[in-house]
């Protein structure tokens, strides 16, 4: 063979065996890193395609261009394996991640408790929202209030008899903690004439003996109203509608004759046991359960804050919040109102 024809030949079988040579490598890399080494290994200036075409210079003319061609075919083929391994390396890395990052949606999820209104709050929106429907507004007063306001101006001088009715809790210098919401209708006369229609609740204390129905902190809802020609009939009309809607559409009331300074006449209003109906059960005794304290405002009070009581007329109530909760939910005991035993609050 002669020489330059052995020279041909050798570097036709150095391509046919970088390019078997190359393929098994591509194909059996595992990974990105050592796909760029082979890169180099096969492709790059010092690799052996690069070699041939270098010596092409050395080959006889007319074996020039088809070992050229030759070795550009072997150069692009194995650069398309190259290609397509890394191609397949890369979606088997993310396939890999997204198999090792999923989530077994079928896992039940942790609870997460859901945290609701006091019981107590939920009464007083309750009320409120009934006597807004009723064309009430809402209004606030201090808790801590003035002798003048929580007594004097509704008709109970220091040496009257009925304070005794209200065990206040002084703070001195004529202040105190207020013993029901009542002085708030004073505060509102002061600031607005009639018409008016006002609902206001809080906070209010007393030195009581704390048992199962009293505590020395309570909630009151006061409301009141005041225009020309408002009737014992109004207040009646206004309170069953409270009632039914309250407690339910076959709920029965009735008016008791009673005793405040404040009104004239004055009455407390009873509902009809919605738990044993009126036959007398653990919870009214009676057949009768009392909700609020009510009457025609005092023409004294009327007088007191400039209101014509020859021309005005007026109702005022007050309402024990806790007391409409207990009787609504059944709960026999004022003090779980103020445990904070989630178990019973989350009841409601
Ligand atoms: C009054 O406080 C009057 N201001 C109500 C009123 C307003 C009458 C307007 C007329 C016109 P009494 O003291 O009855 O009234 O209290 C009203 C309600 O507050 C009671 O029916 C009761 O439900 C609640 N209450 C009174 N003291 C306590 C207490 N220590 N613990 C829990 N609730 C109480």
């Amino acid at each position: 063979m002669p020489e330059q024809l052995s020279e041909e030949v050798s570097a036709e079988q150095s391509l046919q065996e970088t390019a078997a040579s190359a393929e098994t490598a591509v194909s059996g890399a595992s990974d990105l890193d050592a796909l760029a080494e082979l890169r180099v290994k096969y492709l790059g200036k010092k690799g052996a395609i690069t070699a041939v075409l270098r010596g092409l210079g050395q080959l006889p003319q007319d074996a020039r261009p088809r070992l050229g061609r030759l070795a550009n075919e072997v150069r692009d083929r194995i650069s398309a394996q190259l290609e397509e391994r890394e191609e397949f390396l890369k979606r088997k890395s993310r396939e890999t991640r997204l198999a090792a990052e999923t989530m077994d949606i079928t896992l039940p999820g942790r609870p997460v408790p859901i945290g609701r209104r006091h019981i107590l709050a939920q009464t007083d929106r309750r009320v409120k929202e009934i006597f807004v429907g009723l064309g009430f507004e809402v209004a606030v007063g201090p808790e801590m209030e003035s002798d003048y306001y929580n007594f004097e101006a509704l008709n109970i001088p220091a040496d009257h008899p009925a304070r005794e009715m209200w065990d206040s809790f002084y703070l001195g210098d004529g202040m105190l903690l207020r013993t029901h919401t009542s002085p708030v209708q004073i505060r509102a006369m002061e600031r607005k004439s009639p018409p008016l229609r006002v609902v206001s609740s809080g906070k209010c204390f007393r030195r009581d003996a704390v048992d199962a129905t009293h505590s020395f902190m309570f909630h009151q809802l006061e409301g009141f109203m005041a225009d020309r020609n408002v009737t014992f009939g109004d207040l009646k009309g206004i309170l069953i509608t409270f009632a039914r809607e309250m407690f339910g559409k076959d709920r029965k009331a009735k008016f008791r004759p009673s005793y405040f300074p404040f009104t004239e006449p004055s009455a407390e209003m009873e509902i009809d046991c919605f738990a044993c109906s009126g036959e007398g059960c653990r919870i009214c005794h009676t057949g009768w359960l009392e909700i609020l304290g009510c009457g025609m405002i005092h023409p004294r009070v009327l007088g007191r804050v400039g209101i014509d009581s020859e021309e005005y007329t007026g109702f005022a109530f007050g309402m024990g919040i806790e007391r409409i909760a207990m009787l609504r939910h059944g709960i026999d005991d004022i003090r779980l109102f103020f445990e904070n035993d989630i178990r019973f609050l989350a009841q409601f």
